[in-house]
């Protein structure tokens, strides 16, 4: 439909259409790299991605970063791409408009839909709330603007930091394979495709990380973007923390690494290894401040490694981006009934057919911290491996393409790589409830259901019955949520998408509003191969950037659709939603090959006024009679601790609403220096520490904030504490304030037969922490007897963590 209207538009106007390309490469790029927190509200607010509605966020495992790089042309600066990556579920649509409204405010054109793409990593343990459609807000009881702010601000900033820090570099591209990160998490609807399609690839997901590495003026390197394909689903569907899931794990161990000066040390010493449990092995703890983290390198197994002469910035940014993730699983050992212990059903993926007790399991199982670590670790290697092997460069012009796409009635012709048909008003099947084996859904519904059940059609047609049009349109997809039809309050799920190439000498980004499968992802990239080849050469490398600039969902291959897995339920468009997207990319490609403007689309609604949200404000907090915010609840039990063993402690705190603390922290580990002063060894950002929060029930004013801390391998002996730092809101005002609480010293020993441990002191007796937190606690276990389960298992996990503390 876009080529029906292409050429009167583009008549009119011709500016908009405006093609950039540039000669670069001779006079080479410009080279800028941006990081900002995007962490959001770490309280009260649902976790987006498995749409629990009993999942709430508790507390930070780590912080969530947008991180930005900026590629220009030397010769004509204006031609420029900026490509973020954000560890956030996915982008939004809201997202993106109001991004681009704060750049267009400050740097005029320079910046717009069609240069600039943001890209979500996928995390499925980030603050939700931020996308403007009903679908994708149910889970969080609607729209939440604190998430939805701190994610715009974070982006905005990285991009200015990008921006401002833009100077001469160059540029670099490599792939390697990736074996143990990533599985097929519907193998069944894989087998479905042509094959001799399939007989093209050795594995039925992408294995492929693909590492671009920009470097500074001085040639080290300042940035590294790496795309490879697994779902951020390490981190289960019981987890309270903010996190970015294995790809925010990865990005903080190369970062942490670069920092301690892991890539400054020259000659190549060991490869990288396994680390402790506790992801400190060999860390340097010595630096640190207050804000984005402090205490050295969690990688710190990942070497010392220096390539041929090339050296890596302490600053350098890592970026892990998604790519065609629909059907991977990071749970890599597979999927096993929680029961019985025995793989589940392959083609429904259930335990005496029901959805709930089949769990991908990963390599860290049962403990989904260190899945998260592994699955993070292997990318962060594989990624470091590339960026100190030697490169390819990078030549050519900078070139970039976008469009807004209505996805209700697209006429796709058949062609090598698309099958005659047209797209249909958004709808989602049965299969889409039944979850997947990262996450279950909660009812009888199962994946590879192309029937649908008597009683959920009931219910179904009482909330919208589908007309006979759209159930042909979408066979033999069974509709359960008719969302193409429904309006109220406002739209359920885009049908206006937008899909966007951007270009970088041999570098080809594909940006996709979605979740393509791994066929799907494959198709679309040969597709547009062969429609640049002749002009753009044939070392190209092509990467998917999923989940970009808005969420439409899933995207299968038709022959995968037919199966009505999970992803083919969620393929909001109907069997030919591939089709549509592959042929309307091959358009904007050939536009740009051949030079010509392209129709720039239908713009898309903007839902942000209509917004509703049932996330309840913070009233009031209040400390116990006698008790001051910061206070202790429960003191550090111990005097001393090795490496290895967790010290916590628990204080009376505020709501972490309160006080977002961009680019700061609600805690600190402390250790004491040689001259009597504290210095900060972590944060919140780090991986050694938990931040946990809870309230005593949900309508309390009530709360316990616990400082964890996982004493890394390598930690100096000697005196520490740990710190907490909050805000708390008084019953009649808006004004927050500020406090902090302190623990008492207590004492990291050296390894056994070291003489320097613990120094000095008063080492007496330990505490079991009786008195006030003994009679919270029993208090607490009387309320958790009335109040239902879900409103005090923030608190019975506290619990448990202040006494394994000790
Ligand atoms: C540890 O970090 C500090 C501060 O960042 C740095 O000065 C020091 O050289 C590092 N030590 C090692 C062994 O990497
Ligand atoms: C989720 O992870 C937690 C922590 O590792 C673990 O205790 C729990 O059993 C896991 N739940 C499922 C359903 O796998
Ligand atoms: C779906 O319906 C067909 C025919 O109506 C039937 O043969 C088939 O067994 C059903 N499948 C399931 C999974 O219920």
């Amino acid at each position: 439909m876009g080529r029906r209207r292409a050429a009167f538009l583009c008549a009119v106007v011709l500016l908009s259409c405006a093609v950039r390309v540039s000669q670069a490469a001779e006079d080479g790029y410009l080279v800028g790299i941006g990081k900002a927190d995007i962490t959001g509200p770490v309280a009260d607010v649902n976790l987006m991605g498995y749409a629990n509605p009993g999942q709430f966020a508790g507390g930070i495992h780590i912080r969530l970063f947008a991180r930005t790089f900026i590629v220009a042309d030397a010769a004509d600066p204006a031609g420029r791409v900026a490509f973020v990556n954000l560890d956030a579920g996915m982008a939004s649509q809201a997202v993106t408009f109001t991004v681009l409204e704060r750049l267009r405010e400050r740097y005029g054109e320079l910046y717009g839909e069609q240069n600039v793409a943001l890209s979500g990593t996928h995390t499925h343990a980030g603050p939700a709330g931020y996308l403007q459609y009903m679908v994708y807000d149910i889970a969080s009881r609607g729209f939440y603007p604190q998430t939805f702010n701190a994610i715009v601000d974070g982006v905005v900033l990285s991009i200015q930091r990008a921006h401002d820090s833009l100077a001469p570099g160059s540029l670099s591209v490599g792939a390697g394979e990736l074996l143990d990160a990533n599985i097929n998490r519907s193998p069944t609807a894989y087998l479905a495709n042509p094959a001799e399609e399939r007989a093209l690839y050795q594995h039925d997901v992408d294995k492929q990380l693909t590492l671009l590495r920009l470097d500074g003026p001085d040639g080290s390197a300042i940035g590294a973007f790496s795309w490879f394909p697994v779902h951020g689903t390490s981190m289960n569907n019981t987890n309270t923390l903010v996190s970015g899931d294995n790809k925010g794990a990865a990005a903080q161990f190369v970062e942490r690494w670069a920092r301690a000066g892991g890539g400054q040390r020259r000659g190549r010493s060991q490869a990288a290894g396994s680390t402790d449990s506790t992801g400190g092995g060999g860390t340097n703890s010595s630096g640190g401040t207050g804000s984005g983290g402090g205490g050295g390198g969690d990688s710190g197994t990942l070497g010392s490694r220096a390539g041929s002469g090339a050296g890596v910035s302490p600053s350098l940014v890592a970026a892990f981006c998604q790519a065609n993730v629909g059907d991977t699983s990071p749970n890599t050992l597979g999927a096993f009934c929680l029961d019985t212990g025995l793989p589940c059903d392959a083609v429904h993926s259930t335990c005496n057919g029901r959805v709930q007790q089949c769990i991908g399991r990963g390599p860290g199982w049962p403990d989904h911290f260190e899945s998260t670590r592994l699955v993070g670790q292997r990318q962060a290697d594989k990624a470091l491996e590339l960026l100190l092997s030697d490169l390819e460069t990078i030549r050519g012009p900078i070139q970039y393409r976008h469009a807004f796409l209505d996805m209700r009635g697209i006429q796709v012709q058949a062609s090598d790589f698309t099958q005659a048909g047209r797209t249909c008003k958004p709808a989602m099947g049965f299969a889409f409830a039944a979850g997947t084996t990262d996450g279950p859904g909660a009812f009888d519904f199962t994946q590879g259901d192309t029937n649908g059940t008597a009683f959920w059609r009931l219910v179904r047609n009482f909330i919208q019955k589908p007309t006979p049009e759209q159930e042909a349109c979408h066979a033999p997809k069974p509709i359960l949520l008719d969302v193409g039809e429904m309006h109220y309050p406002y739209e359920w799920v885009p049908y206006i998408v937008e899909i966007q190439i951007l270009r970088i000498g041999q570098l080809v980004v594909l940006s996709v509003p979605g979740e393509f499968t791994t066929m799907a992802g494959r198709r679309l990239k040969r597709a547009v191969q062969a429609a640049v080849r002749g002009a753009w050469g044939e070392g190209l490398h092509l990467v998917i950037a999923g989940l970009s600039n808005t969420y439409a969902s899933y995207i299968t291959t038709p022959e995968e659709y037919a199966v009505q897995r999970y992803e083919g339920g969620f393929t909001l468009f109907g069997p030919h939603t591939l089709d549509a997207y592959i042929q309307e990319f091959v358009r904007l490609a050939g536009a740009m090959v051949r030079d010509e403007p392209t129709d720039p689309g239908p713009a898309p609604p903007n839902q942000l006024a209509a917004q509703w949200s049932l996330v309840p404000p913070v009233v009031w907090d209040g400390p116990p009679a006698g008790k001051r915010f910061g206070d202790m609840a429960e003191d550090v039990p111990r005097d001393s601790y090795r490496a290895g063993e967790t010290v916590a402690a628990t204080f009376h705190a505020g709501c972490p609403r309160n006080n977002i603390r961009a680019e700061g922290t609600f805690l600190a580990v402390e250790r004491q220096a040689g001259d009597g002063s504290w210095q900060v060894v972590a944060t919140d950002d780090d991986w050694a520490t938990k931040f946990r929060w809870g309230r005593r029930h949900e309508l309390s004013e009530l709360s316990f904030a616990t400082v964890e801390w996982t004493v890394p391998e390598g930690a100096p002996a000697g005196a520490y504490r740990l710190r907490h730092c909050g805000d708390a809101k008084p019953l009649f005002s808006s004004i927050v304030h500020s406090y902090e609480g302190v623990s008492r010293t207590f004492y990291v020993e050296g390894p056994p037969g070291s003489s320097s441990s613990g120094s000095g002191g008063n080492k007496q007796g330990s505490s079991e922490g009786g008195g006030v937190w003994a009679e919270v606690r029993q208090g607490l276990a009387a309320l958790g007897r009335r109040a239902g389960a879900g409103s005090t298992w923030l608190l019975r996990s506290l619990h448990e963590q202040g006494r394994r503390g000790g």
